[in-house]
């Protein structure tokens, strides 16, 4: 690969500030040895909510807030985001940020528990966009769920979707790596959905319900 292109993927990174707002949640999960979203990943999510003018977002893992806030700040001022995490701390310590942020609390929903037990729960074509990073091994149930769930014009996303750098070298095979990249072709094969797998971060799989 080019130097020139590590470079353009840094300043893509660091093109845009984080707010503020989001200090804190960041702070905790660095505090639980959390992989928040980065900066990169976290702008493309708030362009993605604010495209759509989202009003019902769900979220599978929590983490400390980061990837909430900035989903919330692009939907439109009455969207709720339901979220789910199996760690109680994480999600304290997002309503803890998400109170810092000045988030109404009738924004956010939060619910406890295995997303593979929570999922199953959510209401059929409710929601414009839904955004997967939890446990990787589970990634592809997430997504068979997060399709029913979707209106139709959804958006079904995904991080992690080039797995530590992993899924484009075909030598690696290891489980997780070939899980990630068989969802990845599932859905680029997938004829009601259309894909789009953004180089941010550690790859953000997206794909829009038609
Ligand atoms: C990578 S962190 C999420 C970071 C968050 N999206 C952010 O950017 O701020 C993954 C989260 O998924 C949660 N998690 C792991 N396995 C889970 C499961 N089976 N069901 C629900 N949440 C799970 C973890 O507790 C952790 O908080």
């Amino acid at each position: 690969m080019a130097a020139d292109k590590a470079l353009s993927w840094a300043y893509t990174e660091e093109f845009l500030t984080e707010p503020d707002a989001l200090r804190t949640a960041r702070a905790r999960a660095e505090e639980f040895g959390i992989d928040a979203v980065s900066v990169g990943v976290g702008a493309a999510l708030r362009m993605l909510t604010a495209a759509s003018n989202a009003r019902a977002v769900a979220e599978v893992g929590t983490g400390t807030g980061v990837s909430a806030l900035w989903l919330l700040e692009g939907m439109a001022p009455d969207g709720v985001l339901t979220t789910i995490d199996v760690e109680v701390e994480h999600q304290r310590a997002a309503k803890e940020a998400f109170a810092d942020a000045g988030i109404r609390s009738t924004r956010t929903r939060t619910i406890s528990g295995r997303a593979l037990d929570v999922l199953p729960r959510l209401a059929d074509s409710a929601y414009d966009l839904v955004f997967l990073d939890a446990e990787p091994s589970e990634t592809s149930d997430y997504a068979e769920q997060a399709v029913r769930m979707l209106r139709r014009g959804g958006m079904l996303v995904v991080a992690e979707a080039l797995w530590h750098d992993r899924v484009a070298d075909p030598a690696r095979r290891d489980e997780l790596t070939v899980a990630m990249r068989e969802l990845g072709r599932s859905v680029r094969e997938d004829e009601n959905l259309v894909p789009s797998l953004l180089p941010v971060g550690g790859g953000l799989l997206v794909a829009i319900t038609r």
